[in-house]
């Protein structure tokens, strides 16, 4: 099956019961049991629901794993998925990382003594240089998030089988359509389904997928016992979503092509950083292992009052967090998605104050285009 075929008839499909071509919202607690023990695969919806299980179901086929999860955000997967270590036990990870992973890690999973160092992952020798007797697992994001930083997840994967390491990809930003990094070697992926997955601003979720049985045995018993799951009305509302995951892909790869064009052209704007651009540095590892560059991009307009001007005047883009929806919209990473960076280590990463992050949308790429140029005036 090929992808967009995928993400119409993956997972499970529709209701037998009923014929119903759209799985059934299951809203329901609890379920009949006939003696005790003795049910129809459901006994209680924290522990399975069947609306959960089609999601998690399709997640699990597009990835390509052994087994996927859903969990109430993006948050809730991650910390559910450290909570697979233990006291005493490192984690290396990328440095430019989603602010509020950096901050589950080091200020809520730090109390419970699990270690995390902070590198280049793009660069395979600091990622070497970090490892230590305690490391367990290597997380990474690529592309990242604000600069679109590129991890080679093949040789970051061999690196972890050689070294007896979990490797886990948060791949929010490109989504299995442009994206599977099991295929690289990952054992874990997990997504911020609000994004591009859900992509319609209308749902907060996150998904991880497993590749293997016994993460997928130990997974499923974190989830049912600290309970972060998604609800079957969210779920219903993913499902929805991922079924037109492909043709927003492709159209937002598209727009954010020609917006990007535009902003090469512009005297204003300094550093872009777009995967897609020859120019970027992780554009060749990036090409090998991805089949598409995503609608995620940043530049720099070289001060924090030009990027509030921006802000006043821009109409289209929406000033707001998050990212991956068919509205586009605008932020200003140093001050929304990673104010709770620190300054200082902000500025290590080139966070600038100036740099002014997009998520491009589905509006008519001209008016976007249109409206970059007036507001950037
Ligand atoms: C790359 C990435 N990972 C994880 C998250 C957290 O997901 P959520 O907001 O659904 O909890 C986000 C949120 O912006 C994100 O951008």
């Amino acid at each position: 099956m090929r992808k967009k075929t995928k993400l119409i008839h993956g997972g499970v499909t529709g209701d037998e019961q009923t014929g119903a071509v759209n799985v059934p919202i299951y809203q329901v607690s609890t379920y009949e049991q006939e003696s005790v023990g003795n049910h129809k695969g459901y006994e209680y919806s924290r522990t399975g629901n069947p609306t959960r299980h089609a999601l998690e179901e399709l997640i699990k086929d597009l990835e390509g794993g052994k087994r996927g999860f859903a969990f109430g955000s993006g948050m809730a997967a991650i910390t559910s998925v450290f909570m697979l270590f233990s006291a005493g036990d490192h984690v290396i990870m990328t440095d430019d990382v989603y602010g509020g992973t950096y901050r589950v890690v080091s200020k809520v999973l730090n109390k419970f003594n699990i270690e995390f160092t902070f590198v280049d992952t793009s660069s395979i020798d600091e990622v070497k240089k970090a490892i230590k007797p305690n490391t367990k697992a290597i997380y990474i994001e690529s592309p990242t998030n604000p600069l679109l930083k590129i991890t080679d997840l093949k040789k970051v994967s061999e690196l972890a089988k050689e070294q007896g390491l979990y490797m886990i990809v948060d791949n929010t930003f490109s989504t299995p359509y442009w994206q599977t990094p099991i295929d690289s070697g990952a054992d874990i992926v997990l997504h911020s389904a609000t994004k591009y997955l859900g992509g319609h601003s209308d749902v907060v979720a996150g998904l991880v997928v497993v590749n293997s049985e016994q993460l997928g045995e130990d997974l499923h018993f974190i989830q049912n016992s600290v309970g972060g799951i998604l609800g079957p009305q969210d779920s219903y509302l993913l499902i929805r979503g991922i079924k037109t995951l492909g043709v927003r892909m492709e159209e937002i790869e598209e727009n954010t092509r020609r917006v990007v064009d535009f902003l090469q052209e512009h005297p204003v704007v300094t550093n872009i950083y777009y995967p897609g651009l020859k120019s970027h540095r992780g554009h060749d590892t990036h090409t090998s292992q991805a089949t598409g560059f995503g609608g995620m991009l940043s530049f720099d307009v070289g001060s924090s009052e030009k990027a509030d001007q921006l802000l006043s005047r821009i109409q289209y883009f929406t000033l707001a967090e998050s990212l991956g929806a068919v509205e586009s919209l605008i932020s200003v990473p140093a001050k929304m998605t990673h104010a709770s960076i620190p300054r200082d280590r902000r500025e290590e990463l080139g966070i600038t104050d100036g740099l002014v992050r997009i998520s491009v949308g589905l509006e008519d790429a001209e008016d976007l285009i249109e409206d970059l140029d007036q507001a950037l005036k």
